[in-house]
């Protein structure tokens, strides 16, 4: 791949772009931001330990979004991050001024690439760039469920010891208070994880994977997560650019999956050079496809209460 353009060079964006270098995912990262020297600061920084990790990766810094210009991939990041307290849509009216701006440029400078948001809300603002660019649903998609399984995973691992290699979860729905981790979809090596961990240690490690955000924005108190954000969002890139063909749990928009049409939820994708492959529709049990509903519900509510697309 040649260019990934990262708008918004917070910690998440920084975080995405040192990862993209170290792995030499692409040729050239651009740290787009409309903070004066920032991008450029941030981007110096991360070109210096070039030879401690022996990348050739480009890494520069911008405040013109005309550098996103010729994208293969555009990371939205920008935008405010909740406080502790605050859920993820109360940032919404906010931010979605701000990517409203960031679309039109992405329009005008980078038409045929492939769209990764990570501003929150981000099922919200993943559905506000395919409504406002009207582009096909395969390049326009959004990071959580990769960060949400990660959670599980580390959560699983921490209570079996087991090696996280071996751990693979599931989460589906909003990336908020009503996402849907799968337990009977988590294996350790195939094996299903209700083989180590007794059902209620389990509802335990799920309600903590929903609240792992909060969790994180908590200890930390003045940031909210980005170490594992920002390796998520690599994750998905990698993907992206060696057309992998992986099973990762993304915002997609749906058109009848999950019995949901008109909306961006979090469910499992294959991420290959198009972006979006495919989106697989699991068999969900009663209760599974209940919470999944109920999700949709909260999803679509702030869909319905964000201001009109420009
Ligand atoms: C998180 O879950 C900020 O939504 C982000 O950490």
């Amino acid at each position: 791949m040649q260019k990934v353009a990262i708008v918004g060079a917070g910690r998440v964006g920084e975080t995405t772009a040192q990862i993209l270098a170290e792995q030499e995912t692409c040729r050239e990262v651009v740290l787009i931001d409309i903070r004066e020297d920032v991008p450029q600061g941030v981007a110096l920084d991360i070109f210096q330990t070039a030879p401690f990790f022996e990348f050739d990766t480009r890494v520069t810094g911008s405040n013109d979004p005309a550098a996103m210009q010729d994208a293969n991939v555009v990371v939205i990041t920008a935008g405010v991050p909740r406080k502790p307290g605050m859920s993820r849509s109360d940032v919404l009216d906010i931010n979605v001024e701000v990517i409203d701006q960031i679309i039109g440029d992405v329009m005008k400078y980078a038409p045929e690439a492939i769209v990764i948001m990570v501003t929150n809300p981000v099922d919200v603002l993943t559905y506000r760039v395919w409504q406002r660019t009207g582009w096909e649903r395969e390049r326009v998609i959004g990071q959580a469920g990769v960060l949400d399984a990660s959670r599980m995973a580390a959560f699983i691992a921490m209570e079996t010891g087991f090696s996280t290699r071996d751990i693979t979860t599931i989460v589906l729905g909003g990336h908020g208070d009503t996402m849907v981790p799968v337990p009977r979809f988590c294996t350790v090596n195939g094996i299903p994880v209700g083989h180590f961990i007794a059902p209620n240690r389990l509802d335990e490690i799920v309600q903590r994977t929903r609240g792992g955000g909060a969790e994180i924005l908590a200890l930390r108190k003045n940031s909210s997560a980005y170490d594992a954000p920002g390796a998520s969002v690599a994750a998905m890139i990698d993907a992206i650019s060696h057309h992998r063909n992986r099973l990762m749990p993304c915002v997609a928009i749906l058109q009848g999956e999950y019995g949901e049409d008109d909306i961006a939820m979090g469910v499992p994708c294959l991420l290959s050079n198009h972006g979006l492959s495919q989106v697989i529709d699991l068999d969900l049990n009663d209760e599974e496809k209940r919470m999944f509903r109920e999700s949709a519900a909260s999803v679509r509510a702030d869909i319905q209460r964000m201001k009109p697309a420009p």
